[in-house]
């Protein structure tokens, strides 16, 4: 009886591009739709970008763009890198919609309607320049507990302090530097602790892996408490029916986009959705990152069961990517973007790669690159390719291309391979794609010592029937390892298909045997990697990489800004900068400012003072006499330890690396840099 099965993956926030760490949970879900699919199940597979919140806003207004075309333009990228990697879904749509924005509501309404809904004052962190209410990470400062400075307004990444914004000694905005107040408006809440028994119950029931209960144990015993549902604007989101300035927070809508993506869907295939998404008869899965348990194992649930819609079956929960054993890092090159990827290797290598590490547990998976190279050029090329370019070939030149019979030994070793069946079936239904992996490479092994039994290149100089039988055998149990492998290699089986000339299989198919029948032109199917290619690789990411601003800061969202650059502007916009050569006549430290420096300059007779943030890379005394490039028509800026009028200009990545730029002697104070 097939099944009906929905899944969903996370939803990517709608300001970065995709990544080989967003990839393992697309992979992972995609393979399993996959699995279901070729093993004869109706498996609907639904996601969307995730598209609101302060981050979005913000990148948005930075990039002088309106929010809605931020999302348009990253919804056609991220398409783009997933249509890459055969990521396929059946519904790739947005939170930004109207589908999304009407269940909302009707989920707003209806956990109103049972009480649910409480509403009070809240103490909020407000830019009067920035004119927001700025999340906790968008405000900076100093440690309350350790001094160390520059720290997000939610914890301290030196000593793991947690705290609130208005804890930070010397707060700023994040955005514009200016020093926040505090603000009182009254806010949503979502009333947690309501369904605590009804989740409970849940979670006991193996909502999540077990490995998780003890988290949510921790957070039960913690005591669950309300969420803070609504933001005040300006916001890039749904307003709150009956609300002028006030929006539902980003992470109310993200999972409702789920239905949303899958309403959309139904609409447009006739479907109904009260059903599909509904019915006690079809299963539902969400596939999340360890990372966003919270709001799925117990808000997202709870909003459910308030709202009268049932809660998913289950929800599969996986660990983070290290690559080396490490955090992926921008400096290091092993941030490394989905298209950058795609531009150098083939994403059938990932898939499999990341194929061989998957199992039903919350651990990091390790992407090691020398592991990775030689898994892909042993199994991929070795091992699967290898046994279809050596029989393959030689069928259609030497015996017309045609299938014969097999025989007793053929049968054995076919056996074996339909004999391992149900096993691998088992691991992908439970996610344990490493184990099946381990046991396709196996049998591939298997077949791969046949052939070299059986000597196919030697036995046709004399008899070429028996050859045909070997080949039958080999390509027989090519089509069973290319079933085996449909779920993660799609392209490389749909190769293997043209080649046998069948129509798509699936696992129903593993135990026909193909015999008298006519194969077709063989195509190559994977190229070695050589570490060239990897390093090339790893080398443009630290590029690509340092060309983005470092001063976005991200909330709600490890993403940064959506573009690498700024918007574009015309040699008439820089032939308006008044760059002018400048001599230091005076340098002094600031007080309290321990990265500044105030500088006197002599533009050609002319002085300005400067704030300049060159404290960490330079002795103000050393500095005295110097020549430096002038920015001379920067509108002068009151900060907070003065007014700045102008900036002279420097480069390096900040800190203890920042170089002045320096004109060659020569150079006369007041004259004009071109
Ligand atoms: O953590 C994230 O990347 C979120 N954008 C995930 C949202 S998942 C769902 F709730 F929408
Ligand atoms: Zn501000």
């Amino acid at each position: 009886m097939p099944r009906k099965i929905v899944v969903t993956s996370a939803l990517p926030y709608a300001n970065g591009p995709i990544h080989i760490g967003h990839l393992v949970e697309y992979l992972q879900t995609d393979m399993w739709v996959r699995f279901q699919k070729a093993c004869g199940h109706q498996c609907y597979y639904f996601c969307a970008d995730d598209t609101h919140g302060t981050p979005i806003m913000i990148s948005a207004r930075a990039a002088g763009i309106r929010p809605e075309d931020l999302i348009d333009r990253v919804h056609k990228e991220h398409a783009a890198d997933f249509a890459q990697f055969h990521i396929e879904f059946d519904n790739y749509y947005s939170t930004h919609s109207p589908e999304n924005q009407q269940l909302s509501e009707l989920i707003f309404h209806r956990l109103n309607e049972a009480g649910s809904i409480a509403r009070r004052d809240v103490e909020q962190t407000y830019c009067e320049s920035c004119k927001m209410a700025l999340p906790d990470r968008y405000v900076r400062g100093t440690c309350p507990r350790c001094g160390a400075e520059d720290q997000y307004g939610d914890s301290c990444e030196v000593c793991g302090a947690t705290y609130q914004p208005k804890d930070l000694v010397e707060p700023r905005c994040a955005t514009c530097g200016a020093t926040p107040v505090l603000q009182t408006s009254e806010h949503y809440f979502f009333k947690l602790a309501d369904y605590e028994q009804q989740l409970k119950t849940l979670i006991g029931g193996g909502h999540t892996q077990k490995s998780v209960a003890n988290k949510l144990n921790e957070w039960f015993q913690a005591g669950l408490r309300d969420w803070d549902i609504s933001r005040d604007g300006p916001y890039f989101g749904f307003k709150i029916p009956g609300e002028e300035n006030k929006y539902f927070y980003v992470w109310l809508d993200a999972p409702i986009g789920y239905m949303a993506s899958a309403k959309n869907y139904c609409e447009s295939h006739g479907l109904d959705f009260e059903e599909l998404w509904n019915s006690p008869d079809n299963e539902l899965y969400h596939f999340i990152g360890k990372d966003i348990m919270y709001f799925h194992a117990l808000f997202w649930p709870a909003m459910l069961m308030g709202a009268g819609f049932k809660t998913a079956n289950k929800l599969f929960i996986h660990g983070f990517l290290t690559v080396n054993g490490e955090k992926m890092s921008k400096s290091r090159g092993t941030f490394i973007r989905a298209s950058t990827f795609a531009g150098h290797l083939n994403p059938e290598s990932l898939r499999y790669y990341y194929a061989s590490k998957l199992t039903d547990t919350v651990e990091d998976i390790d992407l090691g690159v020398e592991d990775f190279i030689n898994k892909t050029n042993a199994d991929l090329v070795g091992k699967y390719a290898n046994l279809a370019s050596r029989s393959g070939p030689m069928l259609t030149k030497k015996l017309d291309g045609r299938l014969g019979r097999l025989d007793a030994e053929g049968r054995e070793l076919l056996d074996k391979l339909v004999g391992a069946k149900e096993g691998i079936i088992q691991n992908y239904e439970g996610l344990n794609y490493a184990a099946a992996v381990r046991t396709i490479s196996a049998l591939a092994d298997q077949a791969n010592r046949y052939v070299e039994q059986k000597q196919p290149w030697t036995t046709i100089k004399t008899d070429a029937e028996q050859t045909r039988v070997t080949l039958t055998t080999v390509l027989n149990a090519v089509k069973v390892l290319a079933i085996y492998l449909k779920p993660i290699l799609p392209v490389f089986t749909q190769k293997i298909e043209k080649f046998l000339q069948v129509a798509p299989l699936s696992f129903a198919d593993v135990e026909t045997a193909l015999e008298d029948h006519e194969i077709g032109r063989f195509e190559r199917l994977f190229e070695r990697i050589d570490e060239e290619q990897v390093h090339t690789m790893i080398d443009e990411s630290k590029e690509g990489q340092a060309a983005q601003p470092a001063a976005t800061p991200a909330a709600d969202s490890e993403e940064k800004a959506a573009s690498p650059f700024k918007p574009e502007v015309t040699i008439e916009d820089f032939m308006k900068l008044d760059l002018r050569i400048a001599k230091v006549v005076t340098a002094e430290p600031v007080e309290g400012a321990n990265k500044l420096l105030r500088l006197v300059l002599d533009v050609g007779g002319v002085e300005r003072n400067v704030l300049a943030g060159i404290a960490k890379a330079y002795e103000p005394e050393k500095l005295v006499g110097r020549l430096v490039v002038f920015f001379a028509n920067l509108k002068p800026r009151k900060m907070k330890f003065g007014l700045s009028e102008g900036m002279i200009l420097a480069t390096g990545p900040g800190g203890s690396d920042i170089f002045l730029l320096s004109p060659d002697t020569g150079a006369v104070p007041g004259q004009s840099v071109s």
